[in-house]
C-alpha cells in the first residue's frame, strides 16, 4: 500500500522527536499501522537551523500554509503551539480534507468545539493524545478502554513544572523562586512560565480531559483555576506532618448538581500511589463505576514522550483512514449528537476538605472563636493543632483540617476568622481530597 505521507508544522522539540521515533521505529510502525507513515514535508521559522534530528529526505518550507493545501499531503501534524496561527492552520487543513494530529492543549481546550465540528462535517479525524499528559496514553484510555464505565472523577497531576516545583520545595525546603528558577533552566517549563505556576496549563488539558470523560463541549473559561504562587515551604511542611502533600492537581467530578472543574493546589494523603508521584512525572487518576479508581503514570512532557503520542496517533489515523466516517472512535468519546449539556458547577457550589492555617495571637479565647464560626457556619472540624510559638513570639500557626463543605460556609468563615482582632494574617486555606 501507498505510504501514509504527513506535513509537519514546527520542528522544535516534538516536532524533532517525532522525526526521530518515526524514523527508529519505521519497522514495527509500518507493521502496526499496515503501510509506511512518511514525513514528506516540515515547516519551520528557521529552516536554516541546525537540528537535534537529521531532515534527510524531507521538505523544509518556511510558510506552514503551504503544508495544509499541499494535494500530496494526507496527515496534518500541527506542533507549533499558540492558539492563533494553529487554529488558522488546522482549519484549513481540515477543510482541504486532511486528517489532523496535534498535541496543542491550548487549542483544543479554547476551540476544540469549532474544529471538531468542522471536521465531523469534512469527514476527516483530528487526534490529539499528546495534547494531555505527554507519552501517557490518557485518552486512548479514557475514550475507548473506559467506555464500559460512568467516569465519576478524574484527578491529575498534569503539569511537570508545578510538580517538579512542588518536589523541591519539600525535599529541600528551597523557596518557589529559586525552584521556578532551575525548572526553566532545564526546560520543563512552557514559553511563558505562567502558563505552568498559575494553572492555565493544567486548566487547557483538564478542560480535555472533562470533555471526553463527561461527554460535554470544552469549557475551558469555566475551570477554576489556581496555582502554585502562593504556597510557602511551611504549609507544605505542616502538610507532611499531618500525612499528606500537596499537590496541583486538576479535577473534574460529576457531583448532583453538575460537573466540577477545577485546578488547585491539594492536599491528598501521602500513602496514596498519586502523592508519590515527583519531579516533572504526570500521573491521572481516574475512578470509573465499574472498574473503580485506575492510575495511568509517565513523563508528561519532553521530545520522544510526546513524540509517542504523536506517532499513535499518526498510526491510528492511519489505521482508520479508509474507514467508514461513522465507524471511527468520536472526537469526544460520545456521539458529537449525543453531548450533554450538564452545567459546569461554581466554585461556590463544590464541596471538598480544606487545610487552614491562621497565624493567631497567642491568647486565652483565640481558638473557642475560631470554633465557634466553624460551628455557626456548620463546618465539621476533623482536626485542630497549634503550633509552639517561636521564642520570644506572641504569635502562633494554627492548623484546622476541615471535612467535607461546601467552598461558600468555608469562604464566609474565611472572612469572619480574618476580621477577629486576635487574627494579625490572612487565612491561608488549601483544599484537601481523600481520593476514595
Ligand atoms: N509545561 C508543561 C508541563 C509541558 O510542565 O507539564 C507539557 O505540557
Amino acid at each position: 500500500m501507498k505510504p501514509i505521507q504527513v506535513g509537519l508544522l514546527g520542528l522544535g522539540t516534538v516536532g524533532s522527536g517525532t522525526i526521530a521515533v518515526l524514523r527508529r521505529n519505521r519497522e514495527e510502525i509500518s507493521r502496526r499501522a499496515g503501510r509506511d507513515i512518511v514525513v514528506k514535508a516540515a515547516s519551520a521559522r528557521d529552516i536554516s537551523r541546525e537540528r537535534a534530528v537529521s531532515l534527510e529526505g524531507i521538505e523544509l518550507v518556511a510558510d506552514p500554509a503551504d503544508i495544509v493545501s499541499r494535494p500530496d499531503i494526507d496527515i496534518v501534524v500541527e506542533l507549533i503551539g499558540g492558539e492563533t496561527a494553529a487554529r488558522e492552520l488546522v482549519l484549513r487543513a481540515i477543510d482541504n480534507g486532511k486528517h489532523v494530529v496535534t498535541a496543542n492543549k491550548a487549542l483544543l481546550a479554547k476551540h476544540g468545539t469549532e474544529i471538531f465540528a468542522r471536521a465531523h462535517a469534512k469527514g476527516v479525524m483530528v487526534a490529539f493524545e499528546g495534547s494531555v499528559a505527554g507519552g501517557i496514553p490518557i485518552i486512548k484510555a479514557i475514550r475507548e478502554g473506559l467506555s464500559a464505565n460512568r467516569i465519576e472523577w478524574i484527578a491529575g497531576i498534569i503539569n511537570g513544572t508545578c510538580n517538579f516545583i512542588l518536589s523541591e520545595m519539600r525535599d529541600k525546603g528551597l523557596p518557589f523562586d529559586m525552584v521556578l528558577a532551575e525548572a526553566q533552566r532545564l526546560g520543563y517549563a512552557e514559553a511563558d512560565p505562567a502558563f505552568d505556576v498559575e494553572g492555565i496549563d493544567a486548566a487547557h488539558k483538564l478542560t480535555i480531559l472533562a470533555a471526553i470523560a463527561f461527554g460535554i463541549p470544552m469549557q475551558f473559561d469555566k475551570v477554576y483555576t489556581e496555582g502554585i504562587t502562593k504556597l510557602t515551604a511551611v504549609d507544605l511542611k505542616y502538610a507532611e506532618g499531618l500525612g499528606y502533600r500537596i499537590k496541583l492537581l486538576g479535577i473534574t467530578r460529576r457531583a448532583k448538581k453538575g460537573i466540577e472543574l477545577r485546578v488547585h493546589p491539594t492536599l491528598i494523603p501521602s500513602r496514596r500511589l498519586i502523592a508519590n508521584v515527583e519531579g516533572v512525572m504526570n500521573a491521572v487518576l481516574v475512578k470509573g463505576d465499574a472498574v473503580g479508581p485506575t492510575l495511568y503514570y509517565g513523563r508528561g512532557a519532553g521530545a520522544e514522550a510526546t513524540a509517542s503520542a504523536v506517532v499513535a496517533d499518526l498510526v491510528d489515523v492511519t489505521r482508520m483512514a479508509t474507514a467508514d466516517p461513522e465507524q471511527r472512535v468520536p472526537h469526544l468519546a460520545f456521539q458529537p449528537d449525543r453531548l450533554s449539556d450538564d452545567p459546569i458547577l461554581p466554585m461556590e457550589e463544590v464541596e471538598t476538605g480544606c487545610y487552614l492555617r491562621l497565624r493567631a495571637l497567642d491568647r486565652p479565647g483565640v481558638l473557642a472563636d475560631v470554633t465557634r464560626i466553624c460551628a455557626d457556619l456548620s463546618i465539621s472540624i476533623d482536626a485542630i493543632f497549634q503550633k509552639e510559638a517561636g521564642e520570644g513570639e506572641d504569635q502562633v500557626d494554627v492548623v484546622i483540617l476541615t471535612h467535607v463543605t461546601p467552598e461558600k460556609q468555608v469562604n464566609a468563615a474565611i472572612r469572619r476568622i480574618e476580621a477577629l482582632p486576635t487574627i494579625p494574617a490572612p487565612v491561608v486555606r488549601i483544599r484537601l481530597e481523600e481520593l476514595l
